[in-house]
């Protein structure tokens, strides 16, 4: 069951697992790949009961570096270009985790609105009151997975020359939070997403127990997109291949599409062309490449 978030923290609070999150996953190009590689990681943080059973079963005990893993801090960064799937991702691998631990399990995703009107202390009191909520469910024995959208609005280095007051109580807070859910033993899993890694608190990236970074796809998941996306409307390999080539580094505008571009900006553009009197030819696609431009980095919307 899945309700937009009605408070003013959440925008996102579902119960796990959760069908529309699978289904999600399965549209996800590289999400299979990328999950194998990091739920072992992630299990190692969340997945207490699990490694007691392995210690007992292994060891006949319960080994002391258990409680060495407990210090680690249940937080991982996600971090990459706009569009580049952080945010789905955090969702799908939150939604898989409960799954594969057949959990009881709570996703919740903070609203950017948690940086608030800019009254004093208001950021820090929404903080609060978001981790305590994240902490009741994890109080009643279930996961609870949180994750930080845009984190660096709110997580931003207290060193920086436009860092104001209520920025820094905002980050101090924050800290205090990342370490008091060390006392939930692994119920609780926090995920910042960020596109703009070198933004936030070193202080914050210190604990981060994992970190991924996100990429635009490179030809293969470029070419997954298009056959996905395009089923259905006829498109031979060899027209395949010239989207993929037009929408990579070496197409017009020298710089790779992201994911969202392809399908958030550039599909519904050539649909747009068609819609509703034909169907959509290569023509269409090509002429929408040539109007869409791919996402800027960052590095590059910094000098706009
Ligand atoms: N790996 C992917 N495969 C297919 N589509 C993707 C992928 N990553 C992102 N997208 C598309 O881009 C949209 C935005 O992705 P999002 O996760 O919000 O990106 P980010 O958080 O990195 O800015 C998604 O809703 C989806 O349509
Ligand atoms: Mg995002």
């Amino acid at each position: 069951m899945m309700k937009e978030g009605n408070s003013a923290l959440f925008e996102l609070e579902v119960q796990l697992p959760d069908a529309r999150l699978t289904a999600q996953a399965e549209r996800l190009i590289g999400f299979k790949t990328r999950f194998e590689r990091i739920h072992q990681d992630l299990l190692l943080l969340i997945d207490k009961e699990g490694l007691e059973r392995w210690s007992k079963q292994h060891y006949h005990s319960r080994l002391p570096l258990l409680d060495s893993l407990l210090d680690r801090y249940p937080l991982v960064v996600f971090h990459g270009d706009v569009g580049t799937g952080k945010t789905a991702t955090a969702e799908a691998v939150s939604n898989a985790i409960a799954k594969e631990l057949g959990k009881e399990a709570m996703l919740f995703k903070l609203s950017t609105r948690v940086r608030g009107s800019g009254n004093v202390g208001e950021m820090s009191t929404l903080i609060n009151q978001a981790f305590d909520l994240v902490c009741k469910e994890a109080g009643k024995a279930k996961l609870s997975f949180l994750i930080i959208d845009e984190a660096d609005s709110l997580a931003a280095s207290r060193s920086g020359h436009q860092s104001h007051h209520e920025d820094k109580v905002a980050v101090n807070t924050l800290i205090q939070k990342i370490d008091d859910i060390r006392r939930f033993n692994g119920r609780i899993l926090v995920i910042f997403c960020t596109n703009r890694y070198e933004a936030i608190d070193p202080a914050i990236l210190r604990r981060a127990a994992y970190v991924e970074k996100f990429s635009r796809p490179d030809d293969r998941e470029r070419r997954e997109i298009f056959n996905m996306d395009c089923a259905g409307m006829g498109m031979t390999a060899v027209m395949i291949d010239e989207l993929v080539k037009l929408a990579g580094p070496q197409g017009p505008h020298k710089l790779s599409y992201t994911f969202s571009d392809i399908r958030t900006r550039l599909l519904p553009e050539a649909l747009g062309l068609a819609y509703p009197s034909r169907k959509i030819s290569q023509n269409d696609l090509v002429e929408a490449i040539s109007r869409v431009h791919p996402s800027p980095t960052i590095e590059e919307s910094g000098k706009r």
